[in-house]
């Protein structure tokens, strides 16, 4: 039998100074081809899960583990879990002084696929890939999130996805203030990719009902004080946005 694409089990992680237990045994399985979103009030460890599935090494993972098509990667450094085909839209460095969004590509795309495509292949992918994003051409010469608005770090992390083709996309929408264009740009992004890719995972972490509104996920999680307290489908993301988690005792 085929493993699930992706697959959190009984996850406990705890910060490394001060070992404080955040994640207190989520569990969560993504096949492939589905969307899932992960939901909850602020200080629920929605950015400690995306952490950790990052191999941040602010966070000690205590028990339970981490499996990417059947391997255990619980331990494996960011870059392979990146080479092996997990896409973290935050794994990236915020900036990086004197390296054009092109050049950076290049460099990424050639350390997930051990191959160096010609400045022109890799030229006409990302034109290609910037015209279905709705992406001015000129962006591709600029520096690496210098000076990039909220919308532009948002189709930058989009178009590194659509170049280096994920297997499993991880999307963590932490940041507050992203504006409905910001929004858009996420959406539409997931399900160009996905059109070429139906067999991509994506997990989105997010608090905005906006999003996921855009996005139709297959499965809607509501993770509460690092566990994961109810599942169910898009109904699950309304009725929290009518009624909020008051009900979970938050
Ligand atoms: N490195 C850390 N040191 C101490 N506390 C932390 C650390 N990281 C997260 N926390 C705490 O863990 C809880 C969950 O945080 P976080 O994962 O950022 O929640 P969310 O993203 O759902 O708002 C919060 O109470 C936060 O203060
Ligand atoms: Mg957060």
């Amino acid at each position: 039998m085929t493993p699930p694409l992706f697959e959190i089990r009984d996850l406990h992680a705890a910060t490394v100074e001060g070992g404080i237990e955040i994640l207190r045994g989520v569990n969560l399985t993504v096949h492939a081809g589905e969307v899932h979103a992960l939901m909850g009030p602020n200080g629920s460890g929605k950015s400690t899960l995306a952490n950790v599935l990052l191999g941040s090494p602010e966070y000690e993972v205590t028990s339970g583990s981490i499996h990417f098509r059947g391997e255990d990667i619980t331990e494996w450094p960011a870059d392979v879990r990146g080479t092996a085909g997990m896409f973290l839209a935050f794994q990236y460095p915020q900036e990086i002084p004197g390296v054009s969004v092109i050049n950076f590509l290049r460099q990424a795309l050639s350390a997930r696929k051990g191959i160096d495509l010609s400045v022109l292949e890799l030229r006409l992918a990302i034109m290609e890939w910037m015209e279905r994003l709705e992406m001015d051409p000129s962006f591709g010469e600029r520096y690496l999130n210098e000076g990039f608005s909220g919308g532009e770090k948002k189709r930058n992390e989009i178009l590194q996805m659509a170049i280096l083709e994920p297997d499993m996309a991880i999307l963590d929408e932490t940041d507050s203030g992203l504006d409905i264009d910001a929004l858009r740009v996420v959406a539409t992004g997931v399900q160009e990719v996905r059109k070429d890719r139906t067999e991509m995972g994506v997990l989105a972490i997010t608090h905005y009902q906006r999003l996921l509104d855009e996005l139709q996920p297959d499965h809607v999680h509501v993770l509460i004080d690092g566990k994961i307290v109810e599942s169910g489908d898009m109904q699950l993301a309304v009725d929290l946005e009518h009624n909020g988690y008051e009900r979970f005792g938050v």
